[in-house]
């Protein structure tokens, strides 16, 4: 059997996405930048042995892109099923990355497709798919970034089971972060204990605490030789703020952990 992503639970998330995909219901999934949404659903797609499709949402992306359309080729034209087609006719899981970015008429698309009828539609070629019980609708979005122009709908929202993810608990994000990166567990829960300091001081100078993906990327630049503040600079300084000040407040909590040298 070929490994499962790692992935490592911090509540009843594994249990919730598997009571879903059984009782035939969608998911949502919310929480901050680099937290873990995208590896949990690549691990339950794998533990659950269906196909993943996964879309990124983008404010350019319409029904048509997730449904399908015609194309044209030499012999005519043809039919070329969407992401989310191609999940419902062969079952496997859907996954809408960032969906608060997708227009709005991919909703109209989304509507029946995560009541009780599991329909999906298809206006040009005249179908109407029912969605096998393999079939699993997930999406995720980062309600940090939200604005009112950008969130979903009551009737949207209250058509999945919804889960708020955020980054795991100290001990755990230090053993995933050692995982990912093969820095030692000392070093990573040092590095665990300044994501806290930095964490604090998210509001309204930074707009998202620092993120288990950006430990992860200092971790490995540690690991691979980098000097600690030269990587502490690359990955929890720099991609947080370009404001001079803001940076400065960071380096000090970086400082104030490591040292100076
Ligand atoms: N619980 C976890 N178990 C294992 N790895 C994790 C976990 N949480 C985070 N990670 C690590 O953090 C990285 C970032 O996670 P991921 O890409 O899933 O974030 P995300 O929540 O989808 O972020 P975004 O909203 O920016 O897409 C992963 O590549 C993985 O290495
Ligand atoms: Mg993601």
């Amino acid at each position: 059997m070929t490994e499962l992503p790692f992935y490592e639970p911090s509540g009843n998330e594994i249990s919730l996405f598997e009571h879903a995909y059984r009782e035939r219901l969608p998911l949502l999934i919310k929480g901050p930048t680099g937290c873990g949404k995208t590896r949990f659903v690549a691990h339950m797609a794998a533990r659950l042995k269906l196909p993943l499709y996964t879309v990124a949402c983008h404010d350019d992306l319409t029904a048509a892109d997730l449904v399908g359309r015609h194309l044209i080729s030499d012999k005519g034209t043809y039919w070329c099923d969407g992401p989310l087609t191609r999940a419902v006719r062969e079952g496997g899981i859907c996954y809408l990355d960032e969906v608060v970015e997708a227009r709005k008429d991919v909703t109209v698309v989304l509507h029946p497709l995560t009541d009780d009828r599991r329909l999906l539609p298809l206006e040009r070629t005249g179908e109407l798919l029912e969605a096998p019980a393999n079939f699993m609708l997930v999406v995720s979005y980062n309600p940090g970034y939200q604005h009112i122009l950008k969130s979903l709908k009551p009737s949207t929202r209250q058509r999945f089971v919804a889960k708020s993810f955020d980054f795991p608990p100290p001990a755990l994000e230090r053993d995933i972060v050692a995982r990912e990166s093969s820095l030692p567990v000392q070093q990573c829960a040092a590095l665990i204990n300044l994501a806290a300091r930095l964490r604090a001081m998210k509001g309204h100078d930074l707009e998202e605490g620092v993120s288990t993906r950006l430990l992860i990327y200092c971790a490995t630049l540690i690991a691979n030789g980098m000097p600690i503040l030269q990587a502490a600079q690359a990955t929890l300084v720099e991609p947080l703020s370009d404001d001079a000040d803001v940076q400065e407040g960071l380096m000090e909590a970086v400082r104030a952990t490591f040292g100076e040298d």
